[in-house]
């Protein structure tokens, strides 16, 4: 059978490229078949694997419902129907343009200024990423990216591009310096493999950091020196909840002199917007080959004309735009104070972090060893015992086994609750493997820490040491362990 597809299919077709069968997307095989539902199906997987962001919809359908204009299946929008309908070009609708460059100034404090045309549409920041790769590269090409990284770049950079991604591996307290940089290009070089440039993801997922103004700069310079280019993914940059500040590669350009040809910006509204479904992606280029180019290759995914034509009408009501950005930024604020709170109760630290849908838990201390193996086996428990989707570091190639992304944007406050006792229950039933005494513990009141790689003040811990406020107060288990 496998002979028969062999030929009968192209090299993609038959290839294992798109990088289905990492635990990351295992755990959502698990969840699908699985879900929690509070009444339903009490005892389902909750699904912690996922980077949604649910927290504001209210805001959104409250919008939908006092402008019903901006939708063409109603009696205000009908009269769209007909120009909505037809084909379009693949410039895309001007106005959907100007308000998707107005609004990238808005995230970014309207300290920098975008080119409406130098916007090319593209299916989510997934589709933007391939056309990038289109672009930029050829088959074997290579790009560094920084470790650890979305797992679907995997998919989105290499599976029908051809290009190769070098995993850039930084030091232990995961912050990108231009030594790795030098390091990841030299081995390239010596392996003859191309190195057309860099990719990042700021504010970063799965780290949900962000990068600072001096290592942007030490990038921006790295990459002119080499003359390759530098593609900043930048769709995480209004989930900032908190300092430091997201600082945005086009505030670099403004401030040094630079090649501005080969700086590229991969944006989308799944994340700041929390629309996903909507497919709204988006390629901001200041090369403009690169920006002809794109254009042409957007007819392969354009977003739809009634996307563009409700987004448009959105994101320029400014006063809208405005109370949703802060309004958002307060409550992913809120939430990942609880959770974080919550997973410090007993003892499980987080890198600490300033942005994003999800937080980079520690569980290095419940390994049994050191090993991806370890850490496999104990997201496997977390999965079928503890019924919690969450992302084991290896998915993201890190190299430090032990790190999990737990996601906690895409659910009501209830099943946050449900999770976290859920979390609690298996960290006080789980025997901490024995490890020698000097290796385990930091200084200080981060006790439960291990590994003195790691800076202590990196991690965010004990909060319950510190906070009165339990995320869970009624929870029995929190009764029964104070
Ligand atoms: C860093 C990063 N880039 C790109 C994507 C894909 O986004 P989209 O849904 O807009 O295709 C994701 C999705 O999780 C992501 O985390």
């Amino acid at each position: 059978m496998r002979f028969i597809q062999q030929n009968l299919l192209s090299k993609i077709a038959i290839s294992n490229g798109h990088g289905e069968e990492i635990p990351y997307f295992d755990g959502w095989k698990a969840y699908d078949s699985n879900p929690f539902h509070p009444i339903n199906n009490p005892q389902g997987v909750i699904q912690m694997g996922l980077a949604e962001n649910e927290l504001c919809f209210d805001l959104i359908q409250e919008w939908i419902l006092k402008n019903p204009g901006a939708s063409i299946c109603t009696a205000e929008g009908v009269n769209e129907f007909r120009d909505t309908a037809l084909y379009q070009d693949y410039h895309g609708l001007p106005e959907f343009r100007n308000a998707i460059a107005k609004f990238m100034g808005k995230v970014r404090g309207d300290k920098v200024t975008f080119d409406p045309d130098r916007i090319v549409m593209s299916g989510g920041a997934t589709g933007a990423h391939e056309m990038l790769a289109f672009c930029l590269a050829d088959p074997g090409d290579a790009f560094l990216v920084p470790v650890p990284y979305y797992p679907g770049f995997d998919r989105d950079l290499r599976w029908r591009t051809g290009v190769q991604l070098l995993p850039v591996h930084c030091e232990s307290t995961f912050k990108l310096t231009i030594t790795a940089l030098e390091a990841a290009y030299e081995k390239a070089q010596a392996a003859n493999i191309k190195v057309k440039g860099l990719i990042i993801t700021n504010p970063s997922n799965p780290l949900g950091t962000v990068l600072d103004r001096e290592t942007l700069r030490s990038l921006v310079s790295f990459i002119n020196a080499k003359n390759i280019h530098l593609v900043c993914d930048e769709i995480y940059a209004a989930t900032v909840f908190s300092q430091p500040g997201f600082i945005s590669i086009s505030e670099i350009l403004e401030e040094m002199e630079c090649n501005r040809d080969l700086i590229h910006i991969v944006y989308s509204l799944s994340k700041d917007m929390g629309l996903p479904g909507f497919r709204v992606g988006i390629v901001y280029s200041y090369n403009d080959a690169v920006v002809n180019c794109a254009r042409k290759m957007s007819s392969f995914g354009l977003v739809s004309t009634q996307t563009q034509h409700l987004i448009a009408s959105m994101l320029s009501d400014d006063e809208f735009v405005e109370r949703y950005i802060l309004e958002s930024a307060k409550r992913l604020a809120t939430r990942h104070k609880d959770f974080t709170r919550g997973l410090a109760q007993v003892g499980i630290g987080c890198l600490k972090s300033s942005a994003g849908l999800f937080v980079w838990m520690d569980l290095r201390r419940l390994l049994k060893e050191k090993t991806i193996e370890a850490e496999t086996e104990l997201w496997r428990v977390i999965i079928d015992k503890v019924k919690l989707n969450v992302s084991p570091g290896s998915s993201f190639h890190c190299s430090e086994p032990g790190w999990f992304r737990v996601c906690f944007a895409n659910m009501d406050n209830e099943t946050m609750v449900v999770a976290l006792q859920r979390i609690r229950k298996f960290v006080l039933e789980t025997k901490e493997p024995e490890m020698p005494p000097k290796k385990r513990y930091c200084q200080g009141n981060l006790r439960q820490l291990s590994f003195k790689s790691r800076r202590c003040e990196d991690i965010m811990m004990a909060p319950s040491m510190m906070s009165p406020h339990s995320p869970i107060p009624q929870s029995p288990l929190v009764r029964a362990t104070t």
